[in-house]
């Protein structure tokens, strides 16, 4: 039958919305939550436990051991197992040989990459480009679904104010909206656009919340953090991952002002589910249960499955407090049914909605997927867009590879292949890694690259290889010195106390300025080192974290001018560890220093009799500025900024206006910049910021041309928790467009009353 060629319209509507409502979140969600009450309904509490505890791969004496267990329903998910077979039939003794037929969720920490590995999110945050970010999430999904993994503990988006953390590696930084915008394109690449889609897997919003807050930087340390705090920065990012769909949220080790967060019904009840509504579930971090015994906010683990589980969390990971537990404590009505069914609940319709339930196995040709060179090319634009570049006196930098006869690479980061990988990296592996030495031989030949690593590791405190590296240096038109930090000096339990360049690195550049050649230092590290002198002794610095996979060619690519470098700092970076905490949306304090009133330690007379040395909010030997501020980075072209126009001076209490400004390429390069816009709540009902981010574009500009850049602020936008509630406050405001959190052109606004 032919269909009349005028109601084809009509046809397409028709199927247009029969697609769209089969699509719909929200309808496949209520299907999984109606599936998960029925099989609620078959389950013994036996099962129901089972459900709830997640159990590593080393739990178990061998593979028979943990056959058994799944087939009993031991355990609703494991971590750390990974492969296709083995998961294939993992999955079928679950599917097939269990009581009930439940999928197991299987987790692994897949936190910036699989085995194509991306920098290091702190680094990715420093692209300041959601959409690559998002894609480089989509490519670590396909290749760790391939593997059998639905599951993946990231993003890790604790805020922090702390480089000794080694953990703030991990994470996007210290800025909210900047990691809130990070949050919400890690969310959506690793689930995909339809969680049904066998590469799509889980993400869990970590690790909620306040770690990031660890006192001295000392990891798992205590953390106290007002209120206000609490909701104006920390649990920003976390409430984006909520808004972008993240189905689970791990419960982290911090005690948060005096509640560990793992039994803390405030963050877990009151704000994760009362108020944000979330509707996935909530894992503890590993054997963060049973660690409430050590913080001594639990007698004994029996005591502690209680309270997580009062607090809200639905499933335990690693230790097996509540498996051991659950039946007692029911008896002894220190928890209900309706919370075990709770909790079961949402983990089964995490499952349904990832369609674990139709398909729990892996397609063995996914994994031919794995190393795809479109997925490696993607970590190298990645890493050359987190690249920042500090400083780059005279030109030094770009290197005209047929301009210059020969270059001399040196340091411990040179060729390094495990290093440039990074923290949280169980899949990346070494051999995959091209490393700069690698990529600048390609460019420049072996023969007119000299070679002198200098040190053997970051820590090497021998100056065994000094002379050869003095000498490569000598025979060189320029010196390439990678300079950092190995792995395993940043990321969990791996914090420092002090933040410099480790070993005789400091001692070696100084040695190799000497020589009066253009020294280049690339620093590769997992935090935002101190490195006032580095940079002084240098004549361009590239700021580069730990790269990844493709670190190596990311590098020469902005070395050698293929691209200008482009990322812009997603942290502040301290003189030192006495500045810490020193972060751009700090308070202005009621005696905020200015240039006139700093006195600098060394121009203190001797003897000098008491008497006031400024009374301003500085240190002696600091100063009160940081060595570089939030937001900063260099371009091999120059960008002017001109023509600030608000649409209003004034707006309406829930109005909004329009911020733009012009950004001239005035140099020689076509380069991407980042514009950035801030405000400063001028009085508030608590004292506010002195600026705040409130929206930024990375934008490409051909040089000569001129963009046009348009920012919609809302009221909404200026709303904070005064303590109270969550409010706009009338009164005058001030914004800024610039390059940074320190420069820009100013204007002001009024809301009016
Ligand atoms: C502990 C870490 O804190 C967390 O980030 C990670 O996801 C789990 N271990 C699982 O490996």
């Amino acid at each position: 039958m032919k269909f009349p060629e005028r109601l084809l319209p009509v046809l397409y509507v028709l199927l247009s919305l029969i697609i769209s409502s089969c699509n719909s979140g929200e309808s496949a969600s209520d299907d999984a939550e109606s599936r998960a009450e029925k099989m609620l309904g078959q389950m013994t509490l036996d099962d129901k436990i089972g459900q709830m505890s997640q159990l590593d791969i080393g739990y178990f004496r061998d593979a028979e051991q943990l056959k058994k267990a799944v087939r009993e329903g031991r355990c609703g998910s494991l971590l750390n197992f990974t492969g296709v077979d083995q998961v294939n039939d993992i999955q079928r003794i679950a599917m097939e040989e269990s009581r009930l037929g439940i999928p197991l969720i299987i987790g692994r920490d897949v936190i910036h990459g699989y085995r194509t590995v991306f920098p290091i999110p702190l680094g990715m945050a420093a692209s300041w480009n959601p959409a690559i970010v998002k894609e480089a999430f989509r490519i670590s999904a396909i290749e760790a679904s391939s593997q059998g993994i639905k599951w993946t503990f990231a993003p890790m988006l604790d805020i922090t104010w702390d480089p000794r953390w080694g953990r703030i590696a991990e994470g996007c930084g210290e800025d909210p909206l900047l990691a809130s915008t990070m949050a919400k394109a890690m969310v959506e690449g690793a689930q995909g656009d339809s969680l049904t889609d066998p590469t799509a897997i889980a993400a869990c919003a970590k690790h909620y919340v306040g770690y990031g807050f660890a006192e001295a930087g000392r990891d798992y340390n205590t953390t106290y953090i007002s209120e206000p705090v609490l909701r104006n920065v920390v649990l920003k990012p976390f409430k984006a991952a909520c808004d972008a769909g993240v189905l689970t949220v791990m419960s982290a080790f911090n005690d948060l002002n005096g509640v560990p967060t793992s039994a803390n019904e405030f963050t877990l009840k009151q704000i994760l589910r009362n108020e944000w509504g979330f509707d996935g579930f909530v894992v503890s971090d590993w054997g963060s249960v049973t660690e409430l015994v050590d913080h001594g906010y639990a007698v004994d683990e029996k005591d502690a499955a209680a309270k997580a589980i009062n607090a809200g969390v639905d499933m335990e990971m690693a230790s097996t407090a509540y498996y051991d537990n659950i039946k007692a404590l029911l008896d002894e009505k220190k928890i209900t049914m309706d919370q075990i069914d709770d909790a079961v609940r949402y983990i089964l319709t995490v499952k349904y909605r990832l369609g674990l339930f139709e398909n729990p196995y892996v397609d063995p040709q996914a994994e031919e997927k794995i190393l795809d060179p479109a997925f490696l090319e993607h970590a190298r634009k990645v890493a050359r867009q987190s690249t920042v570049m500090l400083k780059n006196e005279k030109n030094t930098l770009p290197l005209s590879a047929s301009g210059i006869s020969s270059v001399a690479v040196i340091g411990p980061l040179a060729d390094a292949p495990r290093d440039q990988l990074g923290t949280w990296c169980f899949d990346g592996r070494a051999e995959n890694s091209v490393t700069p030495l690698r990529a600048i031989r390609d460019i420049m030949g072996e023969k007119r690259v000299n070679y002198s690593e200098g040190l053997r590791y970051s820590r090497d405190k021998s100056k065994a290889q000094f002379a050869a590296a003095v000498a490569a240096a000598r025979k060189s038109d320029a010196i390439l010195f990678f300079a950092g930090e190995e792995w395993i000096l940043s990321g969990e339990g791996q914090s420092r106390g002090r933040i410099d360049l480790p070993g005789a690195q400091s001692e070696l550049i100084s040695e190799l300025s000497k020589t009066g050649k253009p020294l280049i230092l690339v620093v590769m590290a997992g935090r935002p080192l101190a490195i006032g002198d580095e940079l002084a002794a240098s004549d361009a610095l590239l700021y580069a974290w730990h790269g990844g996979t493709m670190a190596g060619p990311a590098l020469a690519d902005l070395i050698f001018g293929e691209e200008s470098p482009s990322g812009k700092l997603p942290v502040t970076f301290v003189k030192g560890e006495g500045q810490i905490p020193f972060y751009y949306y700090r308070k202005n304090t009621g005696r905020p220093a200015t240039k006139g009133s700093w006195t600098p330690i060394d121009s203190i007379p001797v003897e000098n009799p008491q008497s006031s040395l400024g009374y301003r909010s500085f240190q002696l030997d600091y100063g009160y500025t940081p060595l570089l501020p939030f937001g900063y980075g260099l371009s091999y072209t120059t960008f002017t900024y001109s023509d600030l126009n608000l649409s209003s001076q004034t707006m309406a209490p829930e109005g909004s206006l329009t911020v733009t400004a012009k950004v001239t390429n005035s140099g020689t390069w076509d380069a991407d910049e980042i514009v950035q816009l801030y405000v400063r709540d001028r009085v508030g009902s608590i004292t506010r910021p002195i600026k705040e981010l409130k929206g930024y574009r990375r934008i490409n500009i051909k040089k000569g041309e001129t963009a046009t850049v348009e920012f919609t602020l809302t009221a909404a936008d200026l709303a904070f928790f005064n303590g109270r509630e969550t409010v706009t406050e009338p009164g005058e405001f001030d914004v800024w467009i610039g390059p940074n959190s320190d420069e820009g052109l100013h204007s002001e606004f009024v809301i009016a009353d």
